[in-house]
């Protein structure tokens, strides 16, 4: 039940922290804007944020051009890994799983997940949970593409974060993870204050990039505090994204999006490229940029 059923609403995605290929960016624009149309439907019509980034993120994972889901990166051992995290501004309930092979959609399994005591599972556990819960299970074989087979260091990850009219916030991530990264490897993005937080007090933000250095720097938390104090959710993530290379060195590169508790909309990267969708409540249309390069450049 909404307390303020007719409240601004906002969404924002992304598809990861990245350089795009010769001829990627019509896929990375198109999938942006589809993934964006899948949570707007949602929120549009007063359903809640947990549903509309669960929604838009199950589409950028059955996308192949995104690192999550179908067209994950591979591990050292030609293997997909994937992890995925979801939070509930509502109750501060988090779902997540970590390391989790031959599912169709990650997201699914950590928005599951928001119901159980338990806020991160992984492997083989995070697996057999999925099942437990009739969620689609592939063949993990599947999920490999040829554009990850050839594929040199990626790291980057989808995410959404959104208010609804009812005054709630969710954030979500998902991803691949780093190509050629050790067995069992958990990056950012099912971890809580690194890659992703929601507050329905504050606002929501979810990164993507260099998983390491973001958990070094606790990343998420950093920008929270800064939407608690006032800051606008492009500065605060824009000076959260700034502090990647002295932590992690000249190479150490990220990207991420948050929402205030009132509605305003902000993202940042310092990575060559970083597609991105918006629609808010004031909005007639929405908007996608591959990168903040396009946007200043109207
Ligand atoms: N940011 C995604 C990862 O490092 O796994």
């Amino acid at each position: 039940m909404f307390e303020n059923p007719s409240g601004p609403w906002a969404l924002i995605v992304h598809g990861g922290a990245k350089e795009m290929g010769p001829g990627e960016e019509d896929a990375n624009r198109q999938g942006v804007l589809e993934a964006l149309a899948e949570g707007r439907k949602i929120l549009e019509r007063g359903g809640t944020a947990v549903d509309a980034v669960e929604a838009s993120i199950r589409k950028l994972e059955d996308l192949p051009i995104f690192n999550a889901g179908h067209g994950s990166s591979l591990n050292e051992e030609g293997e997909v890994e994937m992890c995925s995290g979801m939070m509930d501004g509502r109750d501060l309930s988090v779902g997540a799983v970590g390391a989790i092979k031959g599912v169709r959609n990650p997201v699914s399994v950590a928005r599951a997940m928001l119901g159980e005591k338990e806020t991160l599972i992984v492997g083989e556990g995070a697996r057999t949970f999925a099942r437990n819960k009739n969620l689609p299970l592939v063949n993990n074989d599947a999920l490999i593409t040829e554009l990850r087979e050839s594929e040199l260091a990626e790291h980057d990850t989808v995410g959404a974060v959104a208010l609804d009219k009812g005054g709630n916030i969710a954030a979500g991530t998902s991803t691949g993870g780093l190509t050629g990264a050790h067995v069992g490897r958990i990056g950012d993005s099912p971890v809580p204050g690194c890659g992703f937080y929601a507050d329905n007090h504050v606002g929501a933000v979810a990164f993507s990039g260099d998983g390491e250095t973001i958990q070094r720097l606790a990343l998420a938390g950093r920008v929270m505090a800064a939407l608690d104090r006032g800051e606008h959710p492009e500065q605060a993530v824009a000076k959260a994204v700034a502090m990647l290379p002295g932590t992690g060195g000249a190479d150490a590169d990220g990207g991420g999006i948050a929402i205030s508790k009132d509605g305003r909309v902000g993202w940042a990267h310092n990575s060559p490229d970083f597609a991105v969708a918006m629609i808010t409540s004031d909005m007639n249309e929405p908007k996608a940029w591959l990168g903040k390069k396009e946007e200043k450049n109207g």
